[in-house]
């Protein structure tokens, strides 16, 4: 008989009491589920059951719930001590380490205990649920349930369908993920399966270009946050997580995905993994750290300077358009000629383009040449390029009167796609390699990435604002420039943005 994951008297085992398993046990337990807890270390299971107390008692001191919903939630936790005792359980997830051969010995012994209609489900991060699956007796009944950390404020829960799962086994664990006060997704097995795979092309892209010493990592998160609306920068997220941490698991998912490209870790990685500089927890990562908090290098203050005059090249409508406004609200000597006179400094929008590339096809001087990034608008903080070639006196006119309304401008080193609009085309072609691999639907993508990564956007909600075509013609730019199938556009972005329709759009049939 299929679990109905809405039945009332659900039960619902928890092995591995650590960090995810007191968690799942906590969010099952006010879901209304009854809940037997064990862990393998003497006392681990008593001691998160306390925990769970304990912040259930706290939340219900905030008036989140109440004295007696506390209560009663903490009294539906059971701890266990032997496997035995999960033989009437409906659902078993399991939270122990993650180590292929422990969650496969753990399952095996678990299949002589549980009923056979009971589901099993992994909270592995990184293997594969349907390697796990492959030497139970009964791999159809197992599924990966894939909480995030602190399960009880992280409302995502990706359901991910091993190659042998059975459609009911999914779907029970949805309504049980539900009752849980989860926001499930569906996903197919797949390396990183949603979530982590996304969170590379933020974190992978950034490495890359700090690498190339494009931008400091100071600059590389102040970007991110204040001009594309991340609420952390990628290297103040990777010093959070630890590089012990992210650097293994992007290393995996590129091994796992037979070294597709765009998953490609910069060696900027690993080199600072083993040089011990993990971030936060050994108080020197992407930045130092004193007294807990990151030191993070000042700003170089704005120049004086101001151009003679300015000119505007139109190859780009829509950039063209926005900085011209707002030269005109700085009362900037704009050149309003053709083509620019002799003196004058020259911006350019490019979309992808690096300014070397902007500045010789537009038959513009590259000492002169300056580029701006418009993607995101140019309220928050303006981004900055200049050729190898360029005139310093020009680069600081270009940057005082673009600063002369107290709005921070930031300068890198040349580069296809800037900072902003080669990280985020790079996070909108993984979403939509990820939907073209049917490993999940536009919608799911996006309610997953806000709600497990905290974008402000998913990968479609971004293409879409942003316009599909002009992320196509970003990352065509930049796979032109560095040749390298890394930035390939994915064939799901690429058919949306020709056609004119949205990046959201299913394939008819
Ligand atoms: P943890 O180390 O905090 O907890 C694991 C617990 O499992 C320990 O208390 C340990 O004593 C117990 N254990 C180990 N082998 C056992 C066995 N055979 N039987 C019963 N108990 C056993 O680890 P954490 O962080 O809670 O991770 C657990 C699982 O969740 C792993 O598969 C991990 O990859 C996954 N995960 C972790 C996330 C995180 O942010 N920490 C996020 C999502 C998934």
């Amino acid at each position: 008989m299929n679990l109905d994951g809405n039945r009332q008297d659900l039960v619902v085992g928890v092995i591995g009491a650590g960090t995810m398993g007191r968690g799942i046990a906590q969010v099952a337990a006010t879901g209304g589920m009854s809940v037997l807890l064990m862990d393998s270390r003497e006392g681990a299971a008593a001691g998160a059951k306390d925990f769970i107390e304990k912040m259930l008692t706290r939340s219900a001191e905030k008036g989140n719930i109440t004295q007696d919903e506390a209560k009663s939630a903490v009294d539906r936790v059971e701890v266990v001590n032997e496997l035995g005792a999960f033989a009437p359980c409906h659902v078993v997830t399991e939270a122990i380490v993650e180590n292929l051969a422990a969650k496969r010995e753990l399952l095996a012994e678990l299949e002589t205990i549980v009923g056979d209609d009971c589901i099993l489900a992994t909270n592995t991060s990184s293997l594969s649920v349907t390697t796990i699956a492959a030497e139970t007796n009964r791999p159809e009944r197992l599924a990966g349930m894939h909480f995030f950390n602190p399960v009880p404020l992280m409302k995502l829960v990706e359901i991910i369908d091993g190659e042998v799962t059975a459609p009911w086994v999914g779907e029970a664990l949805t309504a049980v993920g539900k009752r849980m006060g989860r926001v499930p997704v569906r996903v197919k097995d797949a390396p990183g399966f949603l979530v982590n795979q996304v969170g590379r092309g933020f974190n992978i892209e950034a490495a890359h270009l700090a690498s190339e010493g494009i931008a400091g990592f100071a600059d590389v998160d102040r970007i991110m946050r204040e001009a594309a609306g991340f609420r952390m920068g990628p290297f103040e997220l990777m010093d959070l997580t630890a590089l012990d941490v992210t650097h293994p698991a992007t290393e995996y998912i590129y091994e796992q995905f037979y070294h597709e490209p765009r998953f490609r870790p910069a060696t900027l990685m690993r080199s600072r993994m083993e040089g011990g500089k993990l971030g936060r927890k050994t108080e020197q990562g992407f930045y130092p750290y004193k007294d807990k908090k990151a030191v993070v290098p000042p700003e170089s203050p704005a120049p004086a300077d101001r151009p003679e005059s300015v000119w505007v090249c139109p190859a780009e409508p829509t950039g063209y358009a926005a900085l011209t406004a707002l030269l005109e609200s700085l009362d900037a000597p704009l050149d309003t000629g053709d083509r620019p006179g002799d003196k004058t400094l020259c911006l350019v929008t490019p979309l992808g383009d690096d300014a070397t590339t902007a500045a010789l096809d537009n038959e513009l001087d590259p000492a002169r040449t300056v580029a701006v990034d418009t993607l995101f608008g140019l309220d928050k903080r303006r981004t900055c390029m200049t050729t190898p070639v360029a005139d310093p006196a020009f680069r600081d006119a270009a940057h005082g009167l673009l600063a002369s309304d107290g709005v921070p401008v930031t300068i890198i080193g040349d580069s296809p796609g800037f900072v902003a609009q080669r990280i985020l085309a790079m996070i909108v072609n993984i979403g939509c390699s990820i939907a073209q691999l049917r490993t999940a639907v536009p919608d799911d993508i996006d309610k997953a990435v806000k709600l497990g990564l905290g974008y402000p956007h998913g990968p479609f909600g971004f293409g879409d604002l942003l316009g599909p075509d002009r992320i196509l013609k970003i990352i065509a730019a930049i796979h032109r420039q560095y040749g390298d199938p890394r930035y390939r556009p994915s064939l799901w972005l690429s058919r949306r943005a020709r056609l004119g329709v949205p990046l959201t759009t299913p394939d008819a049939r």
